[in-house]
């Protein structure tokens, strides 16, 4: 009788338990909700905040298209329109001046050089340039394979510094490699140290291609990656409705280890994003075999580099955009 009333007791304690972080997740997704429809930039472009990221965007597509491997000329006129009609409207509404603006005109000058042979005209873009005469291209650094992983065993804050993704590939890399950097990843920080992240490495170019055919930002050098790395989080570690980011975070530290393990390791990467419709996530969980309770959280293609290669320069904020004091100054 009493063995009866405790595993009653325990099971109505787990049913309640249960129930409430049910209701804990509704109210949390509701919040997440309205957070999203308030915020996300896609939804409000009037905002400098989300204008700028749009620049970023536009420019990103151009420093990725001057680094490409098999470049070809002419690439990306509909994106350099599009991004002189950015900066216009930028710099019409909150004016001249932004450093990361100042850089997406520097590089619409590189592009404009690189094509200065080619009998096109690109009216708006000349005109863009000619308003701002002072800033110059802005070329996208060509580095050796030995200097690219030169501050190996240099200080953190070169070693932080050199580390690049890399959309050059050249060959194989060894497993032996691939899991003495993800070994080294192993050292992430992670909430009550539950560990969340997985690993699930794919060296078979027809998963490869299925894959990159989702996922959509590997256009250009995808087919020369020699291995990819499908980082996920085990929602199974997951305790609390509060917890609803846990997987995403924990799992964005581990990548972030992992990039530098695999820098550290002389692998050339480029991180993926995994931003796909609920309908592509399925379809990639089934064909690779992952779980359903491992949420994807990030790629990565790996392979070895070539000797030399371009890297994007992809400058990052100044630290007061960044950084925001809230205390008294002691
Ligand atoms: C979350 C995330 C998603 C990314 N997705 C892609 C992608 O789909 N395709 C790509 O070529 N690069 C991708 N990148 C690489 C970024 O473009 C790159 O990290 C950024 O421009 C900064 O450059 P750096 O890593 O060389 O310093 C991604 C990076 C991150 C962190």
């Amino acid at each position: 009788m009493i063995g009866f009333l405790k595993t009653a007791k325990r099971r109505l304690a787990a049913l309640a338990q249960n129930v409430s972080v049910r209701f804990d997740a509704m109210r949390a997704f509701r919040y997440d909700k309205k957070q999203f429809m308030s915020n996300a930039g896609a939804l409000h472009l009037d905002r400098k905040a989300a204008a700028r990221a749009e620049i970023v965007m536009g420019y990103h597509v151009l420093e990725k298209g001057l680094t490409m491997p098999r470049r070809r000329l002419g690439f990306g006129k509909h994106a350099v329109i599009h991004l002189v009609n950015l900066i216009n409207d930028f710099e019409r509404r909150f004016g001249a001046g932004d450093a990361q603006v100042r850089h997406a005109v520097g590089v619409l000058r590189a592009y404009r050089e690189i094509h200065r042979c080619l009998p096109c005209q690109m009216p708006r873009l000349d005109a863009l340039l000619s308003a701002h005469p002072d800033i110059p291209a802005a070329f996208e650094p060509h580095v050796s394979r030995a200097a690219f992983f030169a501050a190996k065993d240099a200080p953190f804050p070169q070693f932080a510094a050199s580390r690049h993704v890399c959309r050059h590939f050249a060959g194989p890399v060894p497993r032996k490699t691939i899991e003495a950097a993800v070994a080294l990843a192993l050292t992430s920080p992670s909430a009550c140290n539950r560990q969340h992240a997985r690993v699930h490495a794919v060296d078979d170019p027809v998963l490869r291609d299925r894959l990159f055919a989702m996922q959509g930002g590997t256009r250009g050098f995808g087919d020369t990656v020699d291995k990819v790395l499908v980082v996920t989080a085990d929602l199974s570690a997951v305790r609390w409705a509060w917890e609803r980011h846990d997987a995403y975070v924990n799992g964005g530290v581990f990548v972030m280890n992992l990039s530098y393990a695999l820098h550290y390791f002389g692998i050339a990467h480029c991180i993926l994003h995994w931003s796909v419709s609920p309908e592509t996530d399925v379809k990639a969980h089934g064909f690779l075999g992952i779980p359903s309770n491992e949420a994807i959280v990030q790629l990565f293609a790996c392979g070895m580099p070539p000797e030399e290669f371009d890297i994007a320069a992809s400058p990052r904020l100044d630290l007061p955009d960044v950084l925001a004091w809230h205390g008294d100054g002691k």
